[in-house]
């Protein structure tokens, strides 16, 4: 028996009446009742209460297994008691001075630790800031113009950032070999597309064409190695090996987005990888589920911040730069991902793509599943998405679909998520058994 997704939101509305009422009265003060475009839901959003561990529970009272764990920042899960009692007993001591404290180091020192490419270490706010600080540190110290980035890819909202994130695939885009930088947002400074080339992941021959025909111009190459905003799509080894190789050559500061990707292991991407990137952009699970982020790398180009010797070359000041709250939440948040957490995320992130996979033999839904670190993605597509332009093609209308089939049977996911430290197998067998009964109910013709 399939059900349309018409029932579905019907359910949902039913479901979701104080949600719906809160969504109506935040038009008085936030535009369509929005503050954050990434959380808008058509017809209208749930409103959280609260979340503890794997659960968050909305206005409506339902309670629902979390996948997203707000944009995969929270790997420990929902107010785990570390972070808790670490944000507790900060705030009752203070929670921002106009001077450093002792935290910022030792969270410093933890970073510097598992990710050795970062030598240096400045925080900001969130990762918007750690971009954008990031490109201009590489400006400066090249004195270049261009920042060559992905199609695609989100690196939060900066004006280079909004340059080809998530476009619409059209004639606009231009050949897959090289693509047109287009203008993702309205309001960008004059000239912004012009200082953005735009290169296709994972094809290492035509970044590299592009790369060498603007080098002596491009200030820094950034990148997501998982890609996982364009679609969690996995790197060819050759690909960053052959970034690595064409930054070195050509003087290009190599920056490794790695907001998300760190989740891959306790010294992310880079670290499964073996690449050593010269700045990192860090932001989410740094923060323990507070707003901060970081950047850092080579010491020379770090260098640029240094107040020692007189004003610096870059000033970066920051009412909340390493404030102590968001340090101490980063801190319990890093201290509990031990290497048996990532071990016990990864194990079961296998487990729930293992059986998604499986979900999609035993039904009439083709598609197939994406996994690496605690990250996995379901594609209605016939095989693994290689970049931007193929993943674009999976199908919407199914995930649409699938997302209000799992909030309606007590799960958050969006085209699958991510899994937090607390969840235990059979919450996992609960996530695949859901998803698999959904593939049952999901109408031919979506
Ligand atoms: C890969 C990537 N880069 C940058 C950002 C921006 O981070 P923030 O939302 O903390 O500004 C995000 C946010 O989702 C992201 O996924």
């Amino acid at each position: 028996m399939t059900t349309t997704l018409d029932q579905l939101l019907s359910d949902y509305r039913d479901q979701n009446g104080a949600s719906y009422q809160l969504w109506r009265s935040a038009h008085d003060s936030l535009p369509g009742g929005n503050t954050r475009t990434g959380v808008h839901v058509d017809p209208f959003p749930v409103y959280t209460q609260q979340g503890e561990g794997v659960h968050v529970t909305d206005v409506d009272g339902n309670r629902r297994m979390d996948f997203v764990c707000n944009a995969t920042a929270l790997i420990l899960g929902h107010a785990h008691p570390d972070v808790v009692q670490a944000l507790q007993s900060r705030a009752s001591k203070g929670t921002a001075f106009f001077g450093p404290t002792p935290i910022e180091i030792e969270l410093a020192e933890l970073i510097r630790e598992r990710l050795p490419s970062l030598e240096k270490v400045r925080y900001c706010s969130s990762g918007t800031e750690a971009v954008l600080n990031a490109i201009r540190v590489a400006r400066a110290h090249t004195g270049r113009p261009l920042i060559a980035k992905f199609e695609g890819a989100y690196h939060g909202i900066d004006d280079p950032a909004l340059v080809s994130y998530v476009p619409p695939v059209t004639d606009e885009l231009g050949p897959a070999h090289r693509p047109n930088p287009v203008l993702s947002s309205r309001g960008l400074a004059p000239g912004t597309a012009k200082n953005v080339l735009v290169l296709p992941f994972n094809d290492a021959d035509a970044s590299e064409a592009l790369i060498r025909a603007n080098g002596g111009q491009i200030a820094a190459i950034i990148v997501d190695p998982l890609s996982t905003a364009a679609g969690l799509a996995l790197p060819d080894q050759a690909f960053l090996d052959a970034l690595r190789r064409l930054a070195t050559e050509l003087d290009i500061v190599l920056i490794f987005d790695e907001i998300v990707s760190f989740r891959a292991g306790s010294s992310g991407t880079q670290g499964v990888y073996g690449i050593t990137p010269d700045l990192t952009c860090l932001a989410k699970v740094v923060a323990g589920g507070t707003p901060g982020g970081l950047f850092g790398g080579r010491s020379d180009i770090m260098s640029l911040y240094d107040p020692t010797n007189g004003t610096p070359a870059i000033p970066q000041s920051g009412t909340y730069n390493g404030n102590p709250l968001v340090a101490a939440a980063g801190l319990a948040t890093l201290q509990g991902m031990t290497p048996d957490a990532y071990r016990h995320i990864e194990t079961l992130n296998n487990r729930i793509s293992d059986g998604l996979r499986k979900a999609f033999d035993q039904s009439n839904v083709k598609g197939c599943v994406v996994n690496v670190g605690s990250l996995f993605r379901i594609y209605f597509t016939e095989k693994p998405p290689t970049n931007y332009r193929e993943a674009a093609k999976d199908n919407k209308s199914r995930h649409r679909w699938l997302y209000f089939y799992l909030l309606n049977h007590g799960i958050v996911s969006r085209q699958g998520g991510c899994v937090p430290v607390p969840l235990t197998e059979s919450q996992a067998d609960t996530l695949v058994d859901t998803v698999a009964a959904g593939f049952d109910e999901m109408p031919d013709d979506l």
